[in-house]
């Protein structure tokens, strides 16, 4: 894990990125150009196969651009869109102390379990089973997993499409909370073909036949 100042404001800048997969002739992503260096909510809108997961991808660099480059000095966080993918021990205190700093006190570590839970709604969860945990829990324990990681960036591949509207609202209203957060704002790029999804934005961009649309404000955003 990449080590980063704690104070650096986290950013993104994509320069003329174009991408296809091997043997395949045409560009998924086509001379992509955006730059993201501001906390907030960010939504990238699209339909299926529209290239949104592998845009995510080109973000933490799981895969490369065949042309053009890309730049970031931020710490990424993914959570992915089923939590069972993901989660790897058996309950929410194992599964958070897999993603701490093992360098902190016993005391330091506790205290910040307890932050975490607190910062996704889910105070008092430490010993629940992962079992027992709703599918909205389990991703908001994914979130919490990444903020004791100390990302500062967090990519969200359709985090809710597994979830009912109540679990929906919860895991959307957690990364606004988050994003708005006074003293430590996160930044977070949330991946979606849900429209209703786009309100709680703070900006919005469509990816479509390879083009990224510029950032629009959600109540200005017009799709085609
Ligand atoms: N590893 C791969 N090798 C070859 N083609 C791939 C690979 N991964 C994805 N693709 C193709 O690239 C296109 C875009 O896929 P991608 O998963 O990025 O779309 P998406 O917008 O995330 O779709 P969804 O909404 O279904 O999640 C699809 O046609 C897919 O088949
Ligand atoms: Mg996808």
């Amino acid at each position: 894990m990449r080590d980063y100042p704690e104070n650096e404001l986290p950013y993104i800048k994509f320069k003329d990125v174009s991408f296809s997969y091997p043997g395949e002739r045409e560009n998924l992503i086509f001379k992509c150009n955006f730059t993201i260096k501001k906390h907030g909510f960010w939504m990238v809108v699209g339909k299926n196969g529209s290239g949104k997961s592998t845009l995510l991808k080109l973000i933490n660099g799981i895969i490369n651009p065949k042309n053009g480059f890309i730049q970031s000095n931020a710490n990424i966080g993914m959570v992915f869109q089923n939590p069972d993918h993901q989660i790897l021990m058996p309950n929410c205190r194992s599964e958070l102390l897999i993603n701490i700093n093992k360098n902190l006190s016993q005391k330091e570590i506790n205290k910040k379990i307890e932050y975490v839970l607190d910062q996704v709604g889910m105070t008092g969860f430490e010993k629940r089973p992962i079992h027992t945990l709703s599918g909205g829990q389990k991703q908001r324990l994914t979130i919490a997993s990444a903020l004791i990681g100390n990302k500062n960036f967090i990519l969200l591949d359709e985090p809710t499409a597994l979830l009912d509207q109540t679990s929906q609202l919860k895991v959307l209203q957690t990364i606004k909370n988050l994003t708005s957060d006074h003293k430590k704002p996160l930044l977070a790029l949330w991946i979606t073909h849900r429209y209703e999804e786009l309100t709680y934005a703070d900006a919005v961009a469509e990816l479509k036949n390879g083009f990224l649309s510029s950032w629009q404000e959600p109540s200005k955003f017009q799709y085609n």
